[in-house]
């Protein structure tokens, strides 16, 4: 069974993934993660993020691992727990960059498929329900108003130490929104028989309850 959480930035996919992850015990995959780890590896060899032979030789031979400890899940490329690193806005405009390249996305394709290959999944980022998994049982879209996501990074951001400001945090979002969907490489769109959610009025619990009403019915064993 592999269940699709895909949309744009800070819309609360993450949040929502995790949340059901939890909920059905359920394996998690964080495609966005892998990209991020792309950018961050080309950047640690001094590569441009532009230079598509070099990132798509970066992306092929990727070591990706996650690993869940005490309850959070950790991102080790190489060995390296690379979790925080990841998320500094500079990786997130790389992740963005090197994600719009052909030889990037034939060669994350593989490693996000072979996910699936030997257990329940549940996959979030930008394409996976439309070309990783386009046979996936229950497929999500799930959207807010990009002010709403705006606040909702802001936010995340200053949590964790940074300071940026609120029009900035919704610059780098409309951009990344503009390059994620226009690109002619998998762009961002909602599969056709994906559901559409808008969390702009709602918790990340009402998110959550809501997708697992709907994809209940597909468990093998129904969870209370
Ligand atoms: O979800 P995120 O912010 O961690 O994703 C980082 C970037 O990776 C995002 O700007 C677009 C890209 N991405 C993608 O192109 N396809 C995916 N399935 C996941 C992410």
């Amino acid at each position: 069974l592999v269940i699709t959480i895909d949309g744009p930035v800070a819309a609360g996919k993450t949040s929502a993934a995790r949340g059901l992850a939890a909920r059905i015990d359920f394996p998690l995959l964080d495609t966005g993660a892998i990209y991020r780890c792309v950018a961050l590896e080309a950047q640690s060899r001094d590569l441009n993020w532009h230079d598509e032979a070099e990132v798509a030789r970066v992306a092929s031979e990727l070591e990706i691992e996650f690993q869940t400890e005490g309850g959070t899940r950790r991102v080790f490329l190489s060995n390296t727990d690379v979790t925080e690193e990841i998320r500094r806005p500079e990786i997130s405009q790389g992740a963005s960059i090197v994600s719009e390249q052909v030889g990037v996305r034939a060669a994350l394709l593989t490693l996000q498929r072979q996910q699936a290959v030997r257990s329940d999944l549940i996959a979030e980022g930008r394409d996976t329900g439309t070309v990783v998994f386009p046979q996936a049982e229950r497929k999500f879209f799930l959207t807010a108003a990009p002010e709403v996501r705006a606040h909702r990074r802001f936010l995340e951001l200053r949590s964790r130490g940074i300071e940026t400001h609120l029009r900035d945090v919704l610059a780098e979002l409309e951009e990344r929104d503009r390059r994620d969907s226009s690109r002619s490489i998998a762009p961002l769109v909602a599969a056709v028989d994906a559901m559409t959610i808008d969390s702009s009025a709602m918790s990340a619990a009402e998110v959550i309850e809501e997708m697992y009403r709907l994809v209940r019915r597909h468990l093998p064993v129904p969870r209370s």
